[in-house]
């Protein structure tokens, strides 16, 4: 496996989260899913709104087949060996007081939720493995989800696996990926590129 080497000193959390499918497909405790989505709700966001919404199945319970059953072919052949899947959704409105317009910021804040999410993941134990490869409009129809919302994103998170339990393909692609440099994304002034 590649080593992560950050170029400036972090916190080891931020390298040793990483996106991983190989699972070992064991049943997780409600806690540890509640942790993870304690640490989501302690998020910033703007208003303090908090436009996050979060809809979960845990392995083996009643909703565990529906949820894996959202995902595309690609994501579900993994997944299908995490131990949790989580549904992100965002409130696209801003509605405070006499006012209701659309919310600016909502994927935003709702992204930032996420990180707090992967990262309690890594401090557990577990890897959170985001996914957009989910049939959104089944989603939104079996899950409930009212117009208003955005169906940003769904998460795989278990505890990892030994890469050889993964078909060839995906066991090719079973590590930590690089960054760009910081010169290349942060840079002091106005925009470079
Ligand atoms: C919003 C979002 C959607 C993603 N969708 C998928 C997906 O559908 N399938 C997948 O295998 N990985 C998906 N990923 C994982 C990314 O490919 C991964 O985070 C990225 O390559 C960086 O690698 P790392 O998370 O291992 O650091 C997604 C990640 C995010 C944040």
């Amino acid at each position: 496996m590649s080593e992560r080497v950050p170029a400036h000193p972090v916190d080891p959390l931020f390298p040793a989260r990483w996106s991983p499918r190989a699972f070992d497909a064991a049943d997780m405790p409600e806690s540890d899913l509640l942790t993870m989505l304690e640490a989501a709700r302690w998020a910033p966001s703007a208003f303090n709104y908090q436009p996050w919404r979060f809809l979960y199945a845990r392995r083996g319970d009643a909703h565990w087949a529906d949820f894996l059953d959202l995902l595309l072919p690609g994501n579900a052949r993994w997944a299908r060996d995490a131990s949790a899947l989580v549904f992100v959704l965002s409130d696209t409105r801003l509605v405070r007081d006499d006012s209701d317009t659309p919310a600016y910021t909502h994927s935003f804040d709702t992204g930032a939720a996420w990180a707090q999410l992967a990262l309690q993941a890594i401090r557990l134990g577990y890897h959170a493995h985001g996914m957009a490869g989910i049939d959104f409009d089944r989603a939104r129809a079996r899950l409930a989800v009212p117009e208003r919302f955005r169906i940003e994103m769904a998460a795989a998170i278990g505890r990892r696996a030994d890469p050889a339990t993964l078909p060839d393909d995906l066991r090719a692609r079973e590590q930590p990926s690089p960054r760009r440099p910081l010169e290349a994304i942060a840079y002091p002034g106005p925009f470079r590129g």
